[in-house]
């Protein structure tokens, strides 16, 4: 089969290699469709810890469940699912165990034509999505979920701002946050990406490149409830003015590193909280499955490609005009 391989120091390639093959509590599933995330390319950049080499890359996938080893999972033969990536996330609900990993790395993942996986790993695909929607979902929906909902405890009416409205994930905080009735802001880099989400909804949305100082732009609409981020930097500081007394920034990420200062001034005295959030347990995985059939969301597909295309892809993963995943059919 053909796999996509971390195959040494920023080096990947498409491969071909022997079919898995099953052991006690596994499935095997033919892959229709898997979707890129920037953690990939963190990978193959080497600014990943547990870096192996040979490994088969990829956390997001759906597919068809071609055989599983045990007779009491037969049922599960022929269905379509989506993959859970988290594995051994740990029986705290808060917090993931020591032993947490997620697929594609060290284990291997869904960026191949058959993927191994544990049978507790498999859930069905929503009803509403094709397999190149689905396979968009796992990992952006599951961060996105969890930042939102358990870290952010967002509600309906609340005003939150989602930074980088063309991101993988924050297109499924900005999707979510909709769905469930908040007021919902954005950021972005570009112009274009700013006029398609007002297209789709948002009730404001601020170019971060253009309006350095737009705390007082975003004062007059009495400030926000919670910001979620993934940049990190010192913009930090400004999603501390705009936030109201009690308000929260829930932060997944550091794409631009750390920030050389922080307002905490502003913080102790205004109740701030700045709360960290990674990924999601194995419940939250399952009712951002559940909110997503429920709300009918669609995935925002910035491009479908052959798998045959995949390693060239990873080059766009960081492009400025993209919006939403980069998906591919396989
Ligand atoms: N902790 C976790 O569980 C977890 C899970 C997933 C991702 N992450 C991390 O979160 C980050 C984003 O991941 P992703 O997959 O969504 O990546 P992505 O698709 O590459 O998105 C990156 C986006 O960041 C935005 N951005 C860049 N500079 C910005 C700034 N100064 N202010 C606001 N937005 C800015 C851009 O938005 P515009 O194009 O709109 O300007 C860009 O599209 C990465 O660092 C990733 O490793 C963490």
């Amino acid at each position: 089969m053909k796999a996509l391989v971390l195959s040494g120091p920023g080096h990947i390639e498409l491969k071909d290699l022997s079919k898995p093959v099953l052991a006690p509590g596994k499935a095997l599933v033919k892959m229709k469709a898997a979707a890129l995330n920037r953690r990939d390319d963190w990978i193959r950049e080497g600014k990943y810890p547990n870096i192996r080499f040979g490994v088969i890359m990829g956390s997001d996938g759906a597919g068809v469940v071609e055989e599983v080893f045990d007779e009491e999972h037969k049922p599960w033969v022929g269905q379509e699912v989506v993959i859970n990536p988290n594995i051994d996330w740990g029986p705290d609900a808060e917090v993931q165990s020591p032993k947490y990993t997620i697929l594609g790395m060290p284990v291997n993942g869904t960026f191949a034509e058959y993927a191994l996986v544990n049978v507790d790993r498999l859930q069905h695909k929503p009803f509403h999505l094709d397999f190149l929607q689905a396979s968009a979902m796992p990992l952006g929906g599951l961060t996105a979920f969890r930042a939102l909902f358990r870290r952010g405890r967002l509600s309906a009416g609340q005003n939150v701002l989602i930074s980088g409205f063309g991101g993988g994930v924050a297109q499924f905080a900005f999707l979510f946050a909709k769905a469930a009735g908040a007021n919902v802001y954005v950021t972005s880099g570009s112009d274009e990406k700013i006029a398609r989400a007002l297209k789709m909804g948002a009730k404001g949305a601020y170019n971060y490149k253009k309006e350095a100082n737009y705390s007082e732009l975003w004062k007059t609409k009495g400030g926000f409830d919670l910001v979620i981020d993934s940049a990190g930097g010192d913009q930090i500081n400004s999603f501390i003015k705009v936030l109201k007394p009690n308000g929260k920034i829930v932060f997944y990420g550091a794409t631009n590193g750390l920030p050389a200062k922080l307002d905490l001034y502003r913080m102790f005295w205004n109740q701030l909280s700045l709360l960290g959030s990674t990924m999601g347990n194995d419940h939250e995985f399952n009712e951002m499955l559940a909110f997503v059939s429920t709300h009918q969301i669609r995935p925002i597909v910035d491009s479908i490609r052959p798998f045959s295309k995949i390693a060239e892809s990873f080059a766009d993963i960081t492009r400025p005009n993209k919006v939403g995943k980069i998906v591919f059919q396989i």
